[in-house]
């Protein structure tokens, strides 16, 4: 391939749905690799995100497993480029948050970086969010710093939104200034919803939602969520937003058709996305959507009759939806690399400018 440094970065998201690997360039389409997570896996990492029995054993173990998975993903971005390992810089691991507690002082992406490293034979770069709470951050959103690097024009503002299992946006303005923060839920309830009435770990395309109709006193009770209304810097992950957090709002709707309750939970994520929008950037000249909710046609379009302006994925500005955030994982190793921030400010409410990650030599 090239001479220039080459990286790779490892994303697992609030999905749960598994490993998204990319192997640079960073400023288009990269080789990638998605490995997906074993059912029991999946089933632990979610009892793991609540308090239970023997948590440290358990924690370490999932670690091992993801540390595991993360290699075979590693193995399979080498060998489509014909690569080695020698010729790789680093790793960045971002690992699987159970906890996000900023308020509380921590956050936890667990990955057994070690293991990683002893595995693949590359340096890893892991634990990005810890140090920007340590410098008063909310450790959250970390891709803003990568969108701006990217995907920002001198002429125009743009707005990417990031729908994993959290949604969060980008507003990125000529000149440079950032505004970002997570919205609220992206495809989580959605997922949460479809995998309880019918076993399936997401609505394909939305379509079994866009069978539905929303229920707006439902909606209406959603948007209650005090989180919503908080100002900026703000994130937020199944913490907050959990299955138990739905149930306690279907209260009363207990016999409406479960694909009305599907319909409005995208309506949700669409309103709340919207809002942001709305709110922070209603002259941007559109809104380009990346993460898993780019490939959910119904959500796509409700997000559309929310907004004035074009709502696009970011294939329009040359790089895939689902490869975004593991690519912004590559550039944050790569900023560790060049001890460089990779943390805005602006974004997080950190103090100042954090080279962000711990280093686990090859
Ligand atoms: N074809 C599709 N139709 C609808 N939703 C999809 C599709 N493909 C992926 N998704 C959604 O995207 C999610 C994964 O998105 P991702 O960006 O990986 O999120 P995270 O970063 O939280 O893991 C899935 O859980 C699912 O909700
Ligand atoms: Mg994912």
């Amino acid at each position: 391939m090239t001479h220039s440094p080459l990286y790779i970065g490892l994303m697992s998201g609030t999905s749960l749905d598994g490993v998204d690997g990319v192997l640079t360039p960073f400023d288009a389409d990269p080789v990638a690799a998605h490995i997906p997570f074993p059912d029991e896996l999946r089933r632990e990492l979610l009892s793991l995100q609540a308090p239970s029995d023997n948590e440290i054993h358990r924690e370490a173990l999932a670690a091992n497993r993801i540390a595991t998975l993360y290699a075979d993903c590693v193995r399979e971005l080498l060998d489509k480029a014909g690569l080695t390992a020698s010729e790789v810089t680093a790793i960045g691991a971002h690992g699987q948050t159970i906890r996000h507690q900023p308020a509380l002082g921590y956050t936890r992406q667990i990955i057994n970086p070690a293991l990683l490293a002893e595995l693949t034979g590359i340096d890893v770069i892991a634990d990005f969010r810890s140090r920007d709470i340590a410098a008063g951050g909310q450790g959250a959103p970390l891709v803003p710093a990568f969108h701006q690097a990217v995907f920002g024009s001198d002429k125009a503002v743009r707005v990417i939104a990031n729908i994993g299992g959290i949604g969060n946006i980008s507003i990125l303005r000529p000149g440079g200034s950032v505004i970002g923060y997570d919205t609220g839920p992206g495809n989580l309830l959605m997922d949460g919803w479809v995998h309880r009435h019918k076993g399936l770990p997401y609505d394909r395309n939305g379509d079994w939602a866009a069978s539905g109709t929303p229920l707006p006193a439902l909606l209406d009770r959603l948007l209650q969520e005090p989180y919503l209304a908080l100002p900026a810097p703000k994130s937020t992950g199944r913490d907050l937003f959990h299955a138990d957090w739905l149930a306690s709002r279907l209260d009363g709707f207990e016999a409406a058709p479960a694909a009305d309750v599907q319909a409005t939970l995208a309506a949700f994520t669409a309103r709340t996305i919207a809002a942001g929008v709305l709110r922070d950037a209603p002259n941007a000249e559109a809104v380009y959507v990346c993460g898993g909710g780019a490939l959910n046609g119904h959500l796509m379009t409700t997000l559309q009759g929310a907004l004035p302006m074009p709502v696009l994925n970011t294939d329009e500005l040359g790089i895939a939806p689902m490869h975004v955030e593991a690519i912004a994982f590559a550039w944050l190793a790569m900023r560790f690399c060049q001890r460089l921030s990779g943390n805005l400010p602006a974004v997080t409410g950190a103090r100042g400018g954090r080279v962000l990650g711990a280093l686990y030599p090859a």
